[in-house]
């Protein structure tokens, strides 16, 4: 079977093979779940957006309170070498960084001299595949039930974890996540909606995360004169929609069409949602053309 971590991994300032790295029961990420990630996708070897990420990455490390423990070329040199050393043309790049280990639990922050615990490494990058993009899949929604901070990227997920799984559990790709009667975003995916030709798009708020495809699409759709309106999504016109389209680093942008076994407008991937993921392949190949 083929790998899904490439090695060596980078584990607290070294490239080592998997098996040689230890993290103590003790970390605050074990704990607490006390920690970020983020997931930057590779095409042809070469990072997406990765100044974007790496500064969601700072963002959501000063929204918990950890320093972070590398800078800019820190964090491009780690990737840089993962990058080269794994197998795959196309990866995506986990990267994590924990409270550490203290040798106490207590849920204040430990003292300074507690190290964070880093870790990252390379996996492959599987987009949908042509036949999955040409029907769409299928979701359902769920009431929101994480905290009021959506837009960190933290790893206590358990909210968007039982979400996902119910929507597994109904043979559906992804939960779409309904807060007072607006849609958010999805349990791991960002969420568009068109309507009469015009795309909306629920606004950046706290109680979503910022997505990197999400400021794409955004820009995308202004270069190519799509209109775009930002704005709180309620849930009744999410169940109007002509389509709908969930978006994220490993997904790109994919047609939902079918919303808790309603299909949505006609039941097939509508017009403007192809347009945005041929001007999003072209987009990133241009990108990867300039090396
Ligand atoms: N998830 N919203 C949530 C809750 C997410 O977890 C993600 C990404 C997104 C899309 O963000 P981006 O376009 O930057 O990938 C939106 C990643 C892929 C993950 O958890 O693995």
């Amino acid at each position: 079977m083929t790998p899904s971590v490439a090695e060596p991994v980078y584990f607290n300032g070294q490239f080592l093979p998997l098996a040689e790295t230890h993290v103590s029961p003790l970390d605050r990420g074990f704990l607490y779940g006390d920690g970020v990630y983020e997931m930057i996708p590779v095409y042809s070897r070469q990072a997406f957006r990765v100044d974007e990420h790496l500064k969601r990455l700072a963002g959501t490390l000063a929204g918990i309170k950890l320093p972070n423990p590398l800078d800019l070329a820190g964090w491009k040199a780690v990737i840089e070498k993962l990058v080269a050393a794994a197998p795959w043309e196309d990866q995506s790049i986990y990267l994590q960084v924990t409270r550490g280990a203290d040798n106490k639990r207590d849920h204040a922050f430990p003292p300074t001299t507690v190290t964070p615990t880093r870790f990252a490494f390379s996996s492959p990058l599987v987009a949908p595949s042509a036949e999955i993009r040409a029907r769409g899949v299928a979701v359902i929604s769920v009431p929101d039930q994480r905290w009021a901070r959506c837009d960190l990227k933290v790893i206590s997920l358990l909210a968007n974890i039982l979400a996902r799984q119910q929507a597994v559990e109904e043979n559906c790709a992804e939960a779409l996540l309904i807060r007072d009667g607006y849609l958010k975003e999805g349990a791991a995916s960002n969420i568009f909606v068109v309507k009469d030709g015009i795309l909306l798009a629920p606004p950046k708020t706290q109680l979503m995360l910022p997505g990197i495809t999400y400021d794409v699409v955004l820009e995308l759709a202004e270069r190519h004169g799509q209109p775009v309106k930002i704005g709180e999504i309620h849930e009744t016109e999410l169940r109007r929609a002509d389509e709908v389209w969930m978006t994220s680093s490993t997904k790109e942008i994919l047609a939902i069409t079918t919303l808790d076994g309603q299909p949505v407008g006609n039941g097939k991937p509508g017009p403007v949602g192809e347009k945005m993921w041929q001007w999003y392949q072209d987009f990133k190949n241009s990108v990867m053309r300039k090396g």
